[in-house]
C-alpha cells in the first residue's frame, strides 16, 4: 500500500469561515498583498475582507486587475504595484486566475527574476510568502495545489508552474462566496472539479519507490488521493446539476465548493493527464474557458483510457451509485463513463471540440501541441504518443465516443 499527499498547514471549508482571515493574516505580520481582479473587487463582501484585515492590524496593498486565464502582462504588472511596500504575506481571493496570480507573485516577490524562469516541475528555488487563498468558484481547486498556471502570450499558450513551494499555507473555502457565480461559470468550473477528481483517480499508477514525491511534482494514483477524488467525484454527482438549477441552492453550493476542494487535494498530489493536455491548445485556439475545454474532452478521454484502467472507472460508477455485482467490470465501467457525458451534456458543456468552436483542420495541432504538456503525459494511464492524441481530438472534434471503443 502506498499514499501521499501534500496540502495547506491549514484548510478550512464552511459557510462564513473567510470572517478568519484578518486574524489568520495578522499571525503572517502586519502587511499582505491581496491579489484579486475587478469584479470581487467593488463587492462589499471584499471590502469586509479588508475591513477585518485592518480591524487586526494588517495594512492591505490590493492589485485589482487579474485578468481570467492569468495573462503574464498581468503579472508583471502587479509585481510592478508592490513597490517598496514589502508584504509579509499574499491573499489571493477569486477564481483560479487570482489565486494562480498570487502564487506566481509571491514567487516573483521571494526569488526575483521572470515567471519563464520557474516554468516546469520543481524550478521555484525555496520558500515563497505564506499564502492564502479564497476561492469564489468551485472548480479550480487551486486553493490546495502545487500549481499556477499562466498565459504566456508570447510562447502562444498556457504553462505551468508546479512546485510544492506554491501550495498555498492556508486554504479558507467559503461556499457564500460562489452564490453570485452565474449558470454558465457554474457548470465549466464544477465540470473542472470532476476532471480532476477523474483523472487523478484514473492516472498512472508508479512504483510506491521512496523517492517518488522527490522526482515528480504529480506522483500518480495513490491511495491518499484516491480517497478525495472519491468525495469530489460523489458529490459532483449529488449537487453540480443542482447548483445549475438553482444558484440560490446554498446545500448545492457547498456541496460543490466540497468538491472542488476535494478533487484539488486529490490532484494536487496525483496530478491530471490527456484531458488537460489537449486543454491547452485547445484554450489557446478557441480562446474558451478551462472548465469548457476539459469537460468537452473528458468523455473522449476516459473512453480511450478506459481499457487502462477499468477497474478505477468501474469503482467510480459504484461511487455513484450505478450498476451492481451482476455486472462486468466492463459494463460498469462504461456505465460511468456515459453518466459523465449525461451530466454534462444536461448542464450545457460543449458536446465536442466543434460545439467548443474549434476550427476543422486543426486536429494536428492540437494533437502535437498536447504532447507538450509532459508533467500531464507522463501521467496519463495509457501511453500516448502523437497517433493516440490524434484519436481523442479526432473523436472529441465530431463529437464521437464510438470512435474510441475498440482503440
Ligand atoms: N492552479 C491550479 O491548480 C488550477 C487548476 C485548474 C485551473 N486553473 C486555472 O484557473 C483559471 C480558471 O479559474 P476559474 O475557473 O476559477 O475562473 P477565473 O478565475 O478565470 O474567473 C473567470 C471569471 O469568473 C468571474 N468570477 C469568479 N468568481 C465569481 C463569482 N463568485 N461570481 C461571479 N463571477 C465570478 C471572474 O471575475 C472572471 O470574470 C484558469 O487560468 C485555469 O488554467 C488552475
Ligand atoms: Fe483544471
Amino acid at each position: 500500500m502506498f499514499g501521499a499527499l501534500r496540502l495547506p498547514n491549514t484548510i478550512l471549508f464552511g459557510s462564513g469561515q473567510r470572517h478568519v482571515i484578518g486574524s489568520a493574516t495578522a499571525r503572517f505580520g502586519t502587511r499582505t498583498l491581496v491579489c484579486t481582479d475587478a469584479r470581487m473587487a467593488q463587492l462589499d463582501v471584499f471590502a469586509a475582507v479588508i475591513k477585518d484585515l485592518e480591524a487586526h492590524g494588517v495594512e492591505a496593498r490590493v492589485f485589482d486587475q487579474t485578468i481570467a486565464d492569468l495573462p503574464i502582462d498581468s503579472i508583471k504588472e502587479c509585481v510592478a504595484g508592490v513597490g517598496d511596500f514589502k508584504p509579509d504575506s499574499i491573499i489571493g481571493i477569486g477564481g483560479g486566475s487570482c489565486i494562480d496570480m498570487a502564487k506566481v507573485v509571491s514567487v516573483l516577490l521571494t526569488h526575483g527574476g521572470e515567471p519563464s524562469a520557474y516554468y516546469g516541475e520543481f524550478a521555484v528555488p525555496g520558500p515563497v510568502l505564506p499564502l492564502i487563498a479564497v476561492p469564489t468558484t468551485s472548480g479550480t481547486g487551486s486553493e490546495v495545489t502545487p500549481v499556477a498556471v499562466i498565459l504566456d502570450s508570447a510562447r502562444g499558450t498556457k504553462i505551468g508552474i508546479a512546485s510544492p513551494y506554491i501550495i498555498p499555507h492556508m486554504a479558507v473555502c467559503d461556499p457564500e462566496l460562489t452564490m453570485t457565480c452565474p449558470v454558465g461559470l457554474t457548470a465549466c468550473s464544477g465540470a473542472d472539479a470532476l476532471a480532476h477528481a477523474v483523472e487523478a483517480f484514473t492516472s498512472k499508477t508508479r512504483p510506491a519507490d521512496a523517492m517518488l514525491t522527490e522526482q515528480h511534482v504529480f506522483i500518480g494514483k495513490n491511495l491518499l488521493s484516491d480517497h478525495f477524488a472519491r468525495l469530489a467525484v460523489s458529490n459532483v454527482f449529488r449537487y453540480l446539476a443542482r447548483a445549475c438549477k438553482d444558484g440560490s441552492d446554498v446545500e448545492a453550493r457547498e456541496g460543490m465548493m466540497l468538491a472542488s476542494l476535494a478533487a484539488g487535494c486529490a490532484f494536487g498530489t496525483a496530478g491530471t493527464a490527456a484531458a488537460h493536455a489537449l486543454q491547452y491548445p485547445v484554450g489557446n485556439l478557441t480562446h474558451t474557458s478551462h472548465g469548457d475545454g476539459v469537460g468537452a474532452l473528458l468523455p473522449f478521454v476516459m473512453q480511450f483510457n478506459r481499457s487502462a484502467s477499468p477497474e478505477a472507472f468501474a469503482e467510480l460508477a459504484g461511487v455513484v451509485g450505478l450498476g451492481d455485482a451482476s455486472m462486468s467490470v466492463d459494463e460498469r465501467s462504461q456505465l460511468f463513463i456515459d453518466e459523465v457525458a449525461t451530466l454534462f451534456a444536461a448542464i450545457g458543456i460543449p458536446r465536442s471540440l466543434q460545439a467548443l468552436g474549434l476550427a476543422s483542420g486543426h486536429e494536428n495541432d492540437v494533437a502535437a501541441g498536447a504532447l507538450k504538456a509532459e508533467r500531464l503525459v507522463k501521467n496519463n494511464p495509457r501511453p500516448l504518443d502523437l497517433a493516440a492524441m490524434l484519436h481523442i481530438t479526432q473523436a472529441a472534434y465530431a463529437g464521437e465516443r464510438a470512435a474510441l471503443l475498440n482503440l
